[in-house]
């Protein structure tokens, strides 16, 4: 799929946004290996914590869907500023992804910025971590 039509996808995800305490909207579309798209909106909780980013929400649709494998992610707020995925999300992004998923943050599907997943979460806490020396 190409960057403008993955960005109209995202666009239109935000508009599912549960946002009644911060009015902050955001959506996100997540293109999988496998050529498929999953959405995904931010889903606020009065007890704030237990709110989900639009970019965890399409990851985790897409996870529960059996796909593993990701290819470039598009974020898209309101704010007219480019919106970098929270640390959590980088995170979560590292799980599934490798350094080079591209991480495209879009004001609209002419004005966005590609950046990469390793320069967001450089020294990222991985898998090998976990084993003792
Ligand atoms: N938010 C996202 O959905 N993605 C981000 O990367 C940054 C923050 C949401 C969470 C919350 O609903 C609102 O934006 C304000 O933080």
């Amino acid at each position: 799929m190409e960057i403008p039509a993955l960005i109209m996808k995202a666009i239109e995800a935000k508009e599912q946004a549960y946002v009644p305490y911060s009015h902050f909207r955001v959506g996100a579309a997540l293109l999988t290996k496998s050529g498929k798209v999953y959405t995904g909106c931010n889903i606020e909780n009065v007890s704030f914590g237990a709110t989900n980013c639009a970019e965890r929400t399409a990851v985790f649709k897409a996870v529960s869907d059996g796909e593993r494998e990701f290819e470039a992610i598009v974020i898209n707020g309101d704010h007219g500023d480019y919106l970098p995925p929270c640390g959590i999300c980088r995170q979560v992004l590292s799980e599934f992804a490798d350094a080079s998923l591209q991480v495209i943050l879009a004001n609209n599907v002419e004005d966005y910025k590609i950046t990469t997943l390793e320069e967001l979460l450089p020294g990222a806490f991985g898998v090998e971590n976990l084993q003792k020396k």
